[in-house]
């Protein structure tokens, strides 16, 4: 606190209670590390590498000329997207959704954001499976309510069973946030394992909160499903939460969509609308031509993960002390390292998982986000959005200092 500060001009315990996110402030020292001439190779990053396919990049540049675009729209999003993303998510889960089930937000974040706004009271409970990404909790402690972790482990591949979400039901729990697939596991759930879940959310009359985000990213067979589509009693207490960033290389965009039953989305409407008003106009346009003629480019681009993602595997299991088993989504390995902990590892003794990816980043200039992040102490996630030359130098330099 600079000097001369008195406590009524601090910030409000809510506000002082974030933290920064752990894998943006990772992401901060690479590119500190790099402006100073290192040449660090990052398996941290959680967006594609791809440039956006250019069909969005023309329709937004001509979006940009048009002086149609250069004022204010409706604050639930422009209606040719809004419907565009109801037919889209509608095709996809065989279900009929109309616009106004459809609010455009700044990124998927914001879309988690009001999810858990519309939602909570103040002491209210979410069951959040752990591990979970970094902003889940922060998102619905920020909205007055409590982030709940139920614990999964490699023997269920992460997934949580109706067993486990027993444990942690109380009285208060008013949702279940539900990630398939996963950041960071990887893990995709099974249709039937969904029905489970899926029915004991309806039993316990709890809302579902689904970060949809990794939808494109299955492999190996797998399927992605929707839970609300899978068990159609929950249509009336889901929100489905995505976006463009992932799937059409468009994080830098920053649009992303809440979809739900109508009053809900009116409700969150109106919250956007004092908040911060229309997403970027030039931004839905784009996402607009990302949905309507995106489909090619996102295949290519899932190829190359898919691609990535067995190059990955085939060295992780060299990597001594590292346990891989091969996730079935979204684009990160998530191994344990606990067998590679309490060794000598460039000179000095690495006991967590921390000072693991401290290690590699300051001595094989490699990032990776340590488990600590993700609720999941003895695990590292790697991510394969990187260029397929830069993963081989990256495992080549990880297994030079732990081979
Ligand atoms: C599970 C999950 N949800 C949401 C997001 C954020 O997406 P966006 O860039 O659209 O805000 C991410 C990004 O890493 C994510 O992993």
């Amino acid at each position: 606190m600079p000097s001369g500060e008195t406590d009524h001009q601090a910030i409000s315990r809510r506000a002082a209670a974030i933290s920064e996110s752990a894998t943006l402030a990772l992401d901060r020292r690479v590119k500190e590390l790099r402006a100073a001439g290192s040449d660090v190779i990052s398996f941290a990053a959680g967006e594609p590498d791809f440039a956006t396919p250019l069909v969005v990049v023309e329709a937004a540049a001509r979006a940009c000329r048009d002086p149609r675009w250069h004022h204010y729209t409706p604050a639930a999003g422009l209606p040719e997207l809004r419907q565009a993303v109801a037919s889209h998510t509608g095709r996809r889960d065989g279900l009929e959704l109309v616009p106004e089930q459809v609010l455009i937000t700044n990124g998927t974040k914001q879309a988690v954001a009001h999810a858990f706004t519309l939602l909570l009271d103040p002491g209210d409970e979410v069951l959040v499976p752990s591990p979970y990404w970094v902003s889940f909790p922060e998102a619905i402690a920020l909205a007055g309510g409590r982030a709940v972790p139920v614990p999964t482990s490699e023997a269920t591949g992460f997934r949580v069973t109706p067993e486990d979400l027993d444990r942690h039901l109380t009285p208060r729990t008013k949702a279940l946030l539900f990630v398939s697939p996963s950041n960071p596991t990887g893990s995709v759930y099974r249709r039937e394992q969904m029905l489970a879940v899926g029915r004991w959310a309806v039993d316990h009359g709890l809302w579902v909160v689904c970060d949809e985000i990794y939808d494109h990213f299955t492999y190996d067979g797998a399927e992605f499903n929707s839970l609300p589509a899978v068990v159609p009693e929950l249509q009336s207490r889901a929100l489905l939460l995505n976006g463009v960033a992932k799937a059409y290389s468009m994080t830098g965009w920053r649009v992303g969509w809440l979809v739900g039953p109508r009053a809900t989305v009116e409700a969150a409407a109106n919250l956007q609308s004092h908040v911060c008003g229309n997403i970027s106009n030039i931004s839905q346009v784009a996402a607009l031509a990302a949905l309507e003629e995106g489909a090619s480019a996102a295949a290519e681009m899932r190829t190359a993960f898919a691609r990535r993602r067995s190059a990955m595997l085939e060295y992780m299991d060299r990597v001594p002390g590292f346990e891989c088993p091969a996730p079935e989504g979204a684009f990160y390995l998530f191994p344990s390292v606990r067998g590679a902990l309490g060794r000598m590892i460039g000179g000095q003794i690495v006991e967590t998982s921390a000072q693991l990816a401290a290690v590699l980043l300051e001595q094989a200039r490699i990032a990776v986000v340590p488990g600590e992040a993700f609720n999941a102490p003895g695990y590292v996630r790697f991510s394969y959005a990187l260029a397929d030359q830069d993963l081989a130098e990256g495992m080549a330099r990880l297994l030079r200092l732990l081979g």
